[in-house]
């Protein structure tokens, strides 16, 4: 049972505000935001290095903690600075490898960190971008991608729960076909992780991104990628220092056997130790009631919306996420941001150039995008159901 009192306590601004914006950043619990700042007293106390080495088993500890939200192994987590530098990793790493006329597959949905990403490499390696179409339901068609697949794709690259919307793609379906074929996958998790269960083995992806700030609750500036160990001995990582690398000799270095051959020597430690207990108080309340608390939220909310004049739902797929994006045929997405802001509504807006494709197919403007999380209230949402009436 979620304990709502408990949690909306804990989260003050609760009390003040209907924070709807999770999908950018959510409200961090009291006791975390406190855990850091004493870290931050401690290191202005002892010094940086003296705190780190006092510290040394809890923030060690964050590794196991992704870990059992991942429902993978410690050495297979590299704690990063963001989602972006996750992925990038996981991607340019691979893609020391690509030779001209490889294929990637990616989604319609994809983020445009991760796009124009595949197009630097098209441009620098000649590679192929084949973006796999979506079926009726607005998900991606895995039949479609079984049959795009031959021996030139290198890589799947899809976007789970994209930026601009309630969609969950079939990821463990996606993992299916690129476990049968043999192809590395990489799967953005960015806007899933914190809301819904994640188990890299059901899912069957050998790399996994995402951040800390988002539905995890954890701080800005935090992020992890999860590497399958088998795919990460082979791979190499597209930049190191000699954290990631110990430099044995003159003329030779050799990697780190686990999954910090993707991190690099100095980091914020404050947020680190911020991102390891933002797991353990989503793990404590439980993935799954905490999935169950947003989709009920997030249903409210499209209820509510589907029944107001001049509102469309833009969200694509069955059972979607607690994203969810809407336009007023004749009030732009931002001034609904801002007037929700002048209500104390925290909202924001997702632009079309963040997942071009979807958008030029759909022909989708700026979204207004709402993102309720377990510790919202039904008031919360009602709040910006009562905005959405009024609006002209
Ligand atoms: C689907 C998706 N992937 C990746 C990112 C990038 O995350 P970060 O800003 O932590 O790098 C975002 C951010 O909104 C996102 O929505």
């Amino acid at each position: 049972m979620l304990d709502l009192t408990r949690i909306r306590a804990e989260t003050p601004a609760t009390a003040r505000r209907a924070y709807l914006h999770n999908a950018g950043a959510a409200l961090t619990p009291a006791p975390i935001v406190k855990a850091m700042k004493d870290y931050l007293d401690l290191e202005a106390e002892i010094g940086g290095y003296a705190a780190a080495a006092q510290e040394a088993q809890q923030l060690d500890g964050v590794y196991a903690s992704v870990a059992r939200l991942l429902n993978a192994a410690p050495d297979e987590i590299a704690l990063v600075e963001n989602a972006t530098v996750a992925w990038q990793m996981a991607f340019y790493g691979l893609a020391l490898t690509f030779k001209p006329g490889d294929r990637i597959l990616t989604a319609e949905a994809e983020y445009g960190a991760n796009y124009v990403a595949f197009l630097q490499i098209m441009r620098r390696s000649g590679i192929i971008i084949d973006v796999v179409p979506s079926g009726p339901n607005g998900l991606l068609d895995v039949g479609a991608l079984e049959g795009m697949i031959d021996g030139r794709v290198k890589l799947i690259a899809i976007t789970w729960v994209p930026t601009n919307g309630g969609l969950t793609n079939p990821a463990a379906a996606i993992g299916r076909v690129a476990r049968a074929h043999g192809i590395p996958y990489l799967l953005d998790g960015c806007q899933a992780v914190g809301q819904m269960a994640v188990d890299v083995e059901a899912l069957g992806c050998d790399m996994f991104s995402a951040t800390g700030r988002k539905f995890l609750r954890g701080p800005r500036g935090s992020g992890f990628l999860y590497m399958r160990r088998a795919l990460m001995q082979k791979l190499e990582p597209p930049m190191i220092d000699h954290f990631a690398a110990e430099w044995v000799a003159r003329d030779r270095y050799e990697l780190r056997p686990d999954a910090r051959r993707f991190e690099n020597w100095e980091n914020n430690y404050a947020a680190r130790l911020g991102l390891g207990l933002a797991v353990d108080y989503a793990l404590a309340i439980g993935l799954d009631v905490i999935e169950a608390r947003c989709r009920q939220l997030a249903a409210r909310l499209r209820d509510g919306l589907s029944a107001l004049q001049h509102v469309t739902l833009r969200d694509l797929g069955p059972n979607p996420s607690a994203i969810v994006s809407f336009t007023h045929e004749r009030v732009a997405a931002a001034d609904i941001v801002k007037q929700a802001a002048a209500r104390n509504i925290n909202i924001g807006a997702s632009d079309p150039a963040s997942t071009r494709i979807d958008a030029e197919r759909r022909k989708l403007p700026m979204l207004v995008r709402a993102s309720p999380h377990y510790y919202n209230s039904e008031d919360d949402v009602d709040r910006l159901l009562a905005l959405c009436a009024e609006l002209a």
